[in-house]
């Protein structure tokens, strides 16, 4: 991949902060609870999470710019967030992932942008992301299960990579899918969801500033539990929206099909915003387990990002369309 990486040498002191202060996974795994832990329906069972180790590399080093969307928070040990995944694909199991997903070949990375636009193509991943200036963001993550993280993204806006593809008016929404391959991905060998991993935004969601395309965290290309080589974050819904392994957009007209709200419909909506007023109905959505913390912490509306985007639900009512 030639994601304008960093010399090795050129890796200043505060990219790589963190790493080395972890505890242990297991002892953060424990620190996580059970509660909620179910996405889907299906109980995610908790043991056998010690075995198994995260790998040890951790991507290439990335140039990116630091910017002011940062959250003055701790952040999730490095340990942590590579090797506590959600990517169904590889199996249900938190540790799944770290262990599985080095079975996805990367390399060459093509996705596909079609639908409602004029410049419709595929493009390779390098073209589709070094026009712009990489950048990181550091944002609270919050999965639909009431764990939470702190994560240093790297990547680019979403909305400055979609221009390029000049959406046209019958554009309201944007779909997104993950690779799909039977004999790379073990998971998608049982009827989990609908596969292939499908989500989807409003338009003006998606062209919202604080939605990203990310390439790598901790100043480090992604690894592949964390959806290597390309995955959406978007801080203000819950998890499952920040779908990975990117491999086709489409630009349509209604509203996408998308594979949590496809599986239980009454369990996960397409906006998916965090909201502690609305329960899910198995669980509270009032708090959550940071990871790495013991004590519980309120779950802010819309994570924390209200000021950044309330105005795009004003009128709507939150709990209607969960
Ligand atoms: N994308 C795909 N393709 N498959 C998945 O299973 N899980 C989602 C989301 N994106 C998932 C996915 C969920 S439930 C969460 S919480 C986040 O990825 C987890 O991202 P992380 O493992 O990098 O923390």
């Amino acid at each position: 991949m030639i994601i304008r990486h960093k010399k090795k040498s050129d890796i200043s002191e505060n990219n790589v902060t963190d790493e080395g202060t972890y505890h242990s996974r297991r002892d953060i795994i424990k620190s996580m609870g059970v509660a909620g832990l179910a996405l889907g329906g299906g109980a995610v069972a908790l043991n056998g999470l010690g075995q198994g180790e995260a790998q040890a590399d951790a991507g290439e080093a990335l140039d990116f710019a630091t910017t002011d969307y940062r959250v003055d928070e701790d952040k999730t040990p490095f340990e942590a967030v590579t090797s506590i995944n959600n990517f169904y694909e590889f199996g249900m199991g938190k540790d799944d992932p770290a262990r599985y997903a080095d079975a996805m070949s990367i390399e060459p990375w093509t996705i596909e942008v079609e639908g409602h636009c004029d410049k419709p193509g595929k493009i390779s991943l390098e073209d589709l992301i070094n026009p712009h200036q990489l950048e990181e963001r550091i944002y609270r993550f919050r999965c639909v299960e009431a764990w939470s993280m702190v994560i240093p993204w790297v990547g680019v806006p979403l909305g400055d990579v979609l221009k390029r593809f000049e959406p046209n008016s019958r554009a309201k929404y944007v779909a997104f899918q993950t690779k799909y391959d039977r004999d790379e991905m073990r998971g998608v060998r049982y009827p989990v969801l609908d596969w292939p991993y499908r989500e989807g935004l409003r338009m003006d969601e998606a062209m919202n500033p604080l939605a990203l395309l990310a390439v790598g965290l901790y100043g480090k290309s992604l690894l592949h539990q964390n959806g290597a080589p390309l995955r959406l974050v978007v801080p203000w819904k819950y998890g499952f929206k920040s779908i990975k392994s990117i491999v086709r957009i489409k630009f349509v007209e209604d509203m996408p099909f998308t594979s949590w709200q496809d599986s239980a419909p009454s369990e996960y909506g397409f906006y998916s915003n965090v909201n502690p007023n609305v329960s899910h109905p198995r669980w509270s959505q009032a708090s959550e387990r940071r990871v790495g913390e013991f004590r519980r912490r309120e779950t802010l509306m819309f994570n924390g990002y209200e000021e950044e985007v309330a105005a795009l639900y004003a009128g709507m009512d939150l709990k209607k369309n969960y």
